[in-house]
């Protein structure tokens, strides 16, 4: 290893010589500097100012050098300090490239490689329906109310006029949470059956007019299979004023049913039943596939039916303070899965529910 020589001879040829020697062995130990650590012991040992190489040139080869020679000493002395601190900051740089900057390097990211593409879903066919049969209903100055799930026997059933234990609730399987038995029946809780529930609430809410669309999820104990679904969507229509007649219905759902399908289709009104309403319909339209003339979709009969429907009940108004003299108002549920799979030629109530892309792909 390189040491500091004593200088006898001061002559310009002997320290252009020793100068060239501490050239050669400062570039080779800084060629071998690989790490921080060797770059570290490599600067003291050149750099500190406790017996560095540079200290020991400047205290042997300058301060010794007799008075003729210390001009021509000197200056040798400053090239080669800067000459060493021109191969230290080298070094560092290599030290500290092949360190943690080195890991950085391979880490790199390609800014030119495509990114991770992720597809732009699309509204589920059963809510593209829902939806546009909500924005029907909001042109008519109908605003949107919402309810639970969850439902008490109360609004789902009592304040509907369904009296406790009366034959009608059998119409409807219902699906009730357990443990409920300590409270009382009007208290107990089950998955709402219908979105009929929200009217009640909705006039808790609002004196009229009321004119209120309500969407939503609702439950039966049904075994699922092409037509039935344990879950489904329904949207429920009220609207409660001063003169509010059948033909207001009517006109209504007429006008619901003409958006929908287009102005050709007819709608047709059978008595039916239902505890809330007074009287009560079953709404159909003729056939929007064939014109009434019969096909698959509508069993050769040319009709579909599609939705339940009447006047307000007076002992609902009863349940939420409104004056039965005075009010008048009817009422709407229809299923949207129902209209969905027919205005999508849809076979199968389940494929709106198993979230197969093959299916879900088509409405993109
Ligand atoms: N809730 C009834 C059903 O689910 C439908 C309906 C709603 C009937 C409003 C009349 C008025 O079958």
């Amino acid at each position: 290893m390189y040491t500091v020589p004593k200088l006898e001879d001061y002559s310009p040829a002997a320290l252009d010589k020793a100068a060239a020697e501490l050239l050669a062995a400062l570039d080779a130990e800084a060629a071998a500097v690989a790490d921080a650590k060797a770059f570290e012991d490599f600067r003291n040992r050149w750099m500190a100012r406790k017996n560095g190489i540079l200290t020991q040139i400047n205290d042997t080869w300058l301060k010794s050098a007799p008075g003729p020679a210390k001009r021509d000493a000197g200056q040798k002395v400053n090239q080669l300090k800067a000459a060493v601190e021109e191969r230290i900051n080298a070094a560092q740089n290599k030290a500290s490239a092949s360190g943690s900057n080195a890991k950085f390097a391979a880490e790199t990211v390609d800014i030119s490689l495509p990114g991770v593409r992720r597809p732009l879903g699309v509204k589920h066919p059963v809510l593209r329906v829902l939806d546009e049969l909500v924005d029907v209903f909001v042109k008519m100055g109908y605003s949107v109310a919402e309810g639970p799930e969850v439902e008490s026997d109360y609004y789902n059933f009592e304040a509907l006029n369904f009296p406790p234990n009366h034959p009608a609730r059998d119409t409807q399987d219902t699906l009730f949470i357990a443990g409920q038995e300590q409270r009382q029946q009007r208290d107990r809780l089950l998955l709402r059956t219908h979105t009929s529930p929200v009217q009640i609430r909705s006039m808790e809410r609002l004196r009229p007019p009321v004119r209120v669309i309500c969407p939503g999820k609702v439950f039966r104990n049904d075994a699922p299979d092409a037509t039935h679904s344990p879950m489904f969507h329904q949207i429920e229509g009220l609207c409660v004023d001063t003169n509010i007649t059948f033909g207001d219905l009517k006109g209504t759902l007429e006008h619901a049913m003409h958006s929908l399908f287009g102005s050709s289709v007819k709608t047709s009104f059978r008595p039916s039943f239902f505890p809330f309403t007074e009287p009560s319909v079953e709404v159909s339209i003729s056939c929007p596939f064939c014109g009434g003339k019969g096909c698959r979709p509508c069993k050769q009969s040319g009709w579909i039916e599609l939705l339940g429907a009447g006047m307000v009940d007076p002992n609902v108004y009863g349940f939420v303070d409104y004056d039965a003299q005075k009010y008048s108002g009817f009422a709407f549920g229809m299923g949207i899965e129902r209209l969905a799979m027919m205005k999508y030629d849809v076979d199968d109530i389940q494929q709106f529910f198993y979230g197969d892309m093959r299916f879900l792909e088509q409405f993109a």
